[in-house]
């Protein structure tokens, strides 16, 4: 079966990520990303895809920073409430009940309840169709310790992926990894 071009992501499971960023006042955003990927290992660089109208670029414009907080399945329900187009400088961290936590090198909130986190400075953006592609250099990186399966090895049923719209992959208990040396 042949799909619309433009519906091309559906082929893509992506990792769920809340991207927390602050204004020039110093007060948090926070938004969900799932055009996104690990771009290097040295440097170590991280990327994602922004709409260019959305608060999350305004910020990063001005102060360079943001905090990638990977998506556990625990917080599916809070997407609708973190993807409301709320007024500029109003928290979204705040409506959708998360608690914000001091990151370590950077001045963006990270998440508590997130399953792990980067923290990173802008490295370039890129035009990329109607979107801006970021690029960031990761400068801290933790797991929140409910999150390890076993010992360096992430329980990867326990992340929210994104398929497309609404649709997430809930269930990946089945998937099978092998842990590589
Ligand atoms: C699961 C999910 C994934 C999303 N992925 C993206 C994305 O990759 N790029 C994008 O520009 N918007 C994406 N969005 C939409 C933004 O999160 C949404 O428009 C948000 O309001 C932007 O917030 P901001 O203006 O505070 O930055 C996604 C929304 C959801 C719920």
């Amino acid at each position: 079966m042949e799909l619309e071009v433009k519906a091309y992501p559906k082929l893509f499971v992506r990792p769920v990520v809340i991207i927390t960023t602050v204004s020039e006042r110093g007060i948090a955003n926070a938004a969900p990303f799932s055009f996104n990927s690990p771009v290097s290992f040295e440097p170590p660089l991280y990327g994602f895809s922004c709409d260019p109208m959305h608060d999350t670029l305004k910020n990063i414009r001005e102060n360079s920073e943001f905090v990638v907080n990977v998506a556990g399945k625990d917080l599916g329900e809070q997407m609708h409430v973190l993807e409301t187009d709320y007024p500029y400088e109003d928290n979204e961290i705040v409506h959708a009940g998360l608690t914000e936590e001091k990151a370590k090198v950077v001045t963006p909130p990270r998440i508590k309840e997130a399953a792990g986190w980067l923290e990173c400075k802008l490295e370039k953006e890129i035009e990329a169709g109607n979107h801006i592609w970021i690029t960031g250099k990761i400068v801290a990186v933790g797991v929140n310790d409910e999150f390890w399966k076993e010992e360096g090895v992430i329980d990867v049923a326990k992340l929210l992926c994104h398929v497309g719209g609404e649709f997430f992959a809930v269930d990946m208990k089945e998937a099978k990894y092998k842990r590589v040396k």
